[in-house]
């Protein structure tokens, strides 16, 4: 039986399965975010990404802006993706020749049509505009390749103009026209207007690109498709110039499960490519972004997590799933966590508590939670451990010293030796720094243990008091054989702090797998 009657009068109205090309901008304007410069290894990662997603055009950069720019879209289009490569360029032959010279399946040159802009930055009159517009677009195509023509500020440009600058790059040969919200002013009902016009008197496929200014880049893309562009201009995150542009998972989930229209994305690799570009930015991706935010999927009222557990659309939206978006599903503890949520866990962790010890180990962890503390699945086990007396005996995994070095000109390299199950090992590892060299460490010294991959799935500094001698604490979501266990560490020395969760985090893994192997 089928709950969704809305996600369908949704898609009745959208006219259906529409196919709605998807360009990424993330290497262009998302590189324009304030503060975000990245390597040329870095783009090449996401340039992979993008195309493993199933985007179908990358715009790598901005080639003529700097040498270095240059040779990375020249790479990004040598190395085989099944996307096509796009390059910007002013409407200089300058920079169309740096596009070209790259070997972009398309340039994309963009030119101000509204009167603020061209008044007081490009300093154009309505003519220079139109003939340059034909010449730069004619240059392109005279050179053998795909010509998006942008018409920049279009939201804020006169209709009139707008469309005879269209008309001019389309009688130019344009093969798509964009209209760009370039300072996120527009909102869905002008935005739907807009393009409609345009849409009624061009022939072109038509493109839009918006900026997230009053956080109505979402909606307005979508306005924009259901008034008939066939292409939207996305970033993974939102990122992009100032607040940035129309989110990709937002945009992507939006078209595909509200209005049924058709992509080329596999919306299962939505969340590690977020994850991917989160680390490359260092723009933390806050837990209450939809899609992709570490809450989006999680639960901890006792009311939703009771009624998920029952049936997961009761407290979702049904129509999209975290397994649709590569994400998972949650039920975290808190204050207001219900008994249900309690006892599901614990059931998942092999423990068994009896009615009493149930409402007691319920009390304690909102306690907890009340305190304004995030309840670990370690915090819990450690409440339930000591009110129901299982013995998980001994820890496990113990570490017995552990040294790292790191620096501007040394590999960072972690050495350590720790006790498992009573034997002791010595082992060094290297990493992208001491943490990640110290995990790797340890995760080789319990594989045999705990027999297959132990991965690191979520790590998160959650407060540091002021000062260099301050405590930190880290929390980690570890997970083996399909389960997730979340640990808390705390010290003055970060790494020391993330190996301390990490422990922590294995140590119940251990446990539980005993519990298992007890009841079986
Ligand atoms: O926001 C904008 O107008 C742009 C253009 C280059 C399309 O990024
Ligand atoms: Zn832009």
């Amino acid at each position: 039986m089928s709950f969704n009657t809305y996600a369908q009068t949704a898609s009745d109205a959208a006219g259906g399965s529409r196919y709605i090309e998807i360009f990424d901008t993330t290497l262009r304007d998302g590189e324009q975010t304030p503060g975000i410069s990245f390597t040329n290894e870095q783009k090449m990662r996401i340039a992979l990404q993008l195309d493993r997603l199933g985007v179908d055009v990358i715009e790598a950069g901005f080639p003529v802006s700097a040498p270095e720019e240059k040779d990375i879209v020249r790479n990004i289009c040598k190395s085989g993706l099944n996307a096509k490569v796009c390059g910007l360029a002013r409407v200089l032959t300058d920079d169309i020749d740096a596009c070209i010279e790259c070997g972009v399946d398309i340039v994309h040159i963009f030119v101000s049509t509204s009167e603020i802009q061209r008044k007081y930055t490009t300093k154009m009159s309505d003519e220079q505009v139109k003939d340059v517009t034909y010449e730069m677009v004619r240059y392109v195509k005279e050179h053998g390749c795909q010509c998006m023509f942008s018409a920049m500020d279009a939201t804020r440009t006169e209709l009139e103009f707008l469309i005879d600058v269209f008309r001019v790059a389309e009688e130019a040969g344009a093969d798509i026209l964009n209209i760009p919200d370039t300072v996120g002013i527009s909102e869905p009902f002008s935005m739907f207007k807009l393009v409609s016009a345009v849409h009624d008197s061009v022939k072109v496929p038509l493109s839009v690109h918006c900026h997230n200014d009053f956080g109505l880049a979402v909606a307005n893309s979508l306005a924009a498709v259901k008034a008939g562009v066939s292409q939207v201009q996305v970033t993974v995150n939102g990122i992009g110039e100032r607040a940035g542009n129309a989110d990709l998972s937002e945009t992507v989930m939006s078209l595909v499960s509200i209005y049924r229209f058709r992509t080329g994305i596999k919306t299962e690799l939505l969340f590690e490519t977020a994850k991917l570009v989160e680390r490359f930015t260092g723009i933390h991706i806050p837990a209450n972004k939809p899609i992709v935010g570490e809450n989006a999927f999680s639960h901890e009222s006792g009311i939703h997590a009771h009624g998920v557990l029952e049936r997961s659309d009761t407290f979702e939206p049904g129509i999209m799933t975290p397994e649709m978006v590569g994400h998972r599903r949650r039920i975290v503890l808190g204050k207001h966590t219900g008994r249900h949520s309690i006892e599901q866990k614990l059931t998942e962790f092999g423990i068994h508590p009896t009615k009493e010890q149930l409402e007691e180990i319920l009390s304690r962890v909102k306690k907890l939670g009340a305190s304004g503390k995030l309840v670990t699945d370690d915090d819990l086990f450690s409440i339930a451990e000591i009110l129901t007396e299982i013995s998980g005996g001994e820890q496990a995994v113990k570490l017995k010293e552990l040294a790292v070095m790191t620096g501007n000109n040394t590999l960072p390299t972690a050495s350590l030796r720790v006790e498992v199950r009573g034997k002791d090992k010595k082992l060094s590892r290297i990493g992208v720094g001491p943490v990640d060299a110290a995990i790797k460490a340890i995760q080789d010294a319990i594989s045999d243990e705990l027999g297959g991959d132990v991965r690191l799935k979520d790590f998160r500094i959650e407060a540091i008091t002021g000062g260099s001698d301050a405590l930190a604490e880290v929390i980690v979501g570890v997970e083996h054989a399909g389960k997730i266990v979340t640990a808390r560490g705390v010290r003055e020395d970060i790494v020391l702090a993330s190996v301390e969760a990490f422990i922590n985090a294995v140590n119940r893994l251990l446990l539980m797998q005993h519990s298992a192997e007890h009841r079986s």
